[in-house]
């Protein structure tokens, strides 16, 4: 049945722009790519947009870290993430930047809004400030010692070894991660969200069948506790939007973000003559969509709708959320190789295989994909190349050398087509409701039953029979017709096998091409669609994502308990990107960091550390170098007293707990005993500058 058209805009969650996508974001895009082509094919006015998110302290930090602005840091990272997503087939309507001028109107029209309608406070605040660096300090910018079980080195929030929360001012000889300094308490005044005051309306709009109910429930345990007044201001250094009448004032990341999806569709609608208040006025009779991972629930279910509604424009229709991808079982890891960024992948293997086998994969639950190697090979050569492929190829040589590159007139099985556009409906159902599992088990059974039947009907001997060319041209015309409806149906997943297949038939699909047979139409000859996944590339990729310097994750990361307030919705692993691998270097950007070869002079035991080593460090200097490096748990101090290794020479001095470290030793390995100090060569000298 034709529905009447429908304006739909749809979002994913914005990247940070501090770190590289990866497979934890792709599922997302992918999740939302699908969905957006699904609605395109079947003719309603469909839109998605996303953006970088550009804001907030760890991509000011980072920025430092690189030696330049953010800015600078932002346009290079967007434009490297909108290629990803480009090359993943991930074709946003707009991929814009949270840093642009129309989000920071549209965010100071909305706070304006909210202040002006009394749901705007300040109060002064207490919080651990690093008089080093002169900033406040977020939590996991804080380290130290467990305030339960005593662990050294633990988080500001939580402790890896006893599981336990705390808040940051409980942390036991706390040390600001950015300089080493010890943070001091410090008085500010802070902007505050009235939350609350949106209760009702929230718990409402969640039970209207906005979120799926698994998760409904969930947020109804925030209800439960009381909603509370919402931290929306930072001081400086920030990097992000100063608050309206607020001099020195910036909203926190989390206020402009989501005004992000927005900003956006604002850029999008002014290049292209498209109303924005049709989507966003309080009346507006369009949809509106957001995919978000589970970690950020709490800020698109809670702080957005009651931002939204607060200021007077439109809910979401819907928030569609999703869990994390796992790989081969087990969260993704760097020591194993299983922490894939979307480059790399593209280094080794088509994003065709990634799309389609998320899809096998995806419903509409939290639940968390598994990526299984092994599983993924099997499926995409068996369902894509073993089965779907392998109709065409079967039938279409023999429509070019002996028919003239024409299907026949005649519709042989017209019960078996018919079964084929029958599916329509249905598959249409499972891909609106994200049933993108079931739609691939439906479109697979359809596949195995071409199959069949050309096996059953052999056209490869019936074509050695002159008697028989009029039913081997019809059996081979049915094979085609029911490679061309799975190729519809497959097209939201598939874009790039799609348009192979409609090059070949000569065809153009929207979702109603599976109702109409091409009888008596001219194809051309099949060309190769897709390749067998290769095993070995797999295997390269894997490699080429192991960085050796990581920490196994598994020792020395536990899975943190996280408290239900605000903290749990924090980007997690999945999006957090605090330990992402750094992104492409210049030569420039290398050649600051100073490698000098240095004597280790002798090697201490520090009182009180576990981990730590002091060595002294000799780079052909007046004086030596005092470096406390973490490599106790590999070596004994006797062992290293007289050995060359590598030092960072030019490495910001840092105050610890037990003195002053004044660089840092390179060492490579898992962690544990397996750590392995670099040694240069016979005939390196101490402060050799390594190049
Ligand atoms: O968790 C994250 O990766 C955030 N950058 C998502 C922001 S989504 C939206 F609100 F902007
Ligand atoms: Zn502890």
């Amino acid at each position: 049945m034709a529905q009447a058209p429908r304006k739909i805009l749809v979002t994913s969650a914005l990247p940070y722009a501090n770190g590289s996508i990866h497979l934890g974001h792709l599922l997302e895009h992918i999740q939302t790519n699908i969905w957006t082509r699904f609605q395109k094919m079947r003719g309603h006015t469909c839109y998605s947009v996303c953006a970088d998110d550009a804001h907030g302290t760890p991509v000011m930090l980072k920025a430092q870290e690189l030696g330049i602005t953010p800015e600078e840091m932002v346009d290079r990272t967007r434009a490297e993430h909108h290629q990803d997503l480009l090359d993943f087939d991930i074709d946003y309507d707009n991929y814009y930047v949270t840093h642009s001028p129309e989000n920071k109107l549209l965010s100071e029209t909305i706070y304006n809004r909210l202040h002006a309608a009394g749901y705007i406070s300040t109060k002064i605040i207490n919080q651990l400030y690093d008089p080093e660096k002169g900033m406040f300090l977020p939590d996991r910018f804080i380290k130290g010692d467990c305030p339960k079980c005593g662990a050294e080195d633990q988080n500001g929030d939580s402790c890896d070894v006893c599981s336990a929360t705390y808040a940051t001012t409980e942390v036991l000889n706390p040390r600001s991660v950015v300089s080493g300094a010890t943070p001091i308490l410090k008085d500010s005044e802070h902007y505050f969200f009235d939350l609350p005051k949106f209760s009702d309306m929230l718990q409402t709009w969640i039970k209207s069948g906005t979120v799926q109910a698994e998760m409904a429930n969930k947020l109804q345990e925030w209800f439960e506790q009381g909603l509370q007044q919402w931290d929306i201001s930072r001081d400086p250094p920030y990097f992000g939007f100063e608050i309206p009448n607020a001099p020195g004032k910036y909203f926190y990341v989390w206020v402009d973000a989501p005004v992000g999806y927005m900003a956006s569709f604002l850029n999008f609608c002014e290049k292209n003559n498209v109303s924005f208040d049709e989507y966003w006025n309080a009346d507006s009779d369009a949809e509106l969509y957001h995919f978000i991972g589970k970690d950020i629930t709490y800020f698109h279910c809670l702080f957005w709708p009651a931002m939204l509604e607060g200021a007077g424009y439109r809910k979401p229709t819907g928030v569609n959320i999703h869990g994390f991808v796992t790989v081969n079982g087990a969260k993704m890891s760097k020591s194993k190789g299983t922490f894939i960024k979307a480059r790399t992948y593209l280094d080794h293997l088509n994003p065709e295989y990634l799309r389609y086998y998320f899809a096998s994969k995806l419903n509409d639950s939290v639940t968390d994909i598994d990526l299984n190697f092994e599983d993924f090979t099997q499926k995409v050569n068996s369902d894509l190349v073993g089965k779907v492929v392998n109709i065409a190829s079967r039938c279409a040589s023999f429509i070019t050398k002996k028919f003239d590159g024409k299907l026949s007139d005649n519709i042989l099985d017209p019960a078996l087509l018919n079964e084929f556009s029958a599916a329509s409906d249905s598959i249409a159902q499972h891909f609106e409701s994200r049933q993108y599992h079931h739609a691939i088990r439906e479109i697979m059974a359809l596949a195995d039953k071409a199959n069949q039947f050309i096996d059953t009907q052999a056209p490869w001997v019936t074509i050695k029979d002159p008697q028989l060319q009029q039913q081997t041209h019809d059996v081979c015309s049915m094979g085609i017709h029911m490679f061309r409806v799975l190729s519809i149906y497959l097209s939201p997943v598939l874009p790039d096998l799609s348009l192979k297949a409609q090059e070949f038939l000569n065809d153009s699909f929207v979702w109603g091409s599976a109702q109409t047979t091409l009888t008596g139409h001219s194809i051309n000859k099949f060309k190769a669609m897709l390749q067998r996944v290769d095993s070995d590339k797999v295997a390269a990729m894997v490699d080429a994502s192991k960085d050796h310097l990581a920490v196994t994750e598994d020792a020395s990361k536990k899975v943190k308990a996280t408290k239900k307030t605000e903290k749990s919705a924090k980007p997690s692993n999945q999006s957090d990107n605090d330990d992402e691998i750094a992104p492409m270097i210049q030569f420039d950007d290398f050649a600051k960091v100073d490698l000098r070869i240095a004597k280790i002079v002798s090697a201490d035991h520090v009182e009180g550390a576990d981990k730590l080593l002091c060595l002294q460090l000799d780079i052909g200097a007046e004086t030596t170098r005092q470096v406390f490096a973490g490599i106790k748990s590999a070596y004994a101090p006797e062992d290293l007293a007289g050995k060359l290794t590598v030092m960072v020479a030019n490495l910001a001095p840092r105050k610890m707990r037990f003195g002053m470290s004044e660089g840092m030793v390179l060492a490579a390995g898992p962690g544990g005993d397996e750590l392995y100090i670099l040694e240069p060569h016979a005939g390196a000298q101490p402060g050799m500058r390594v190049k």
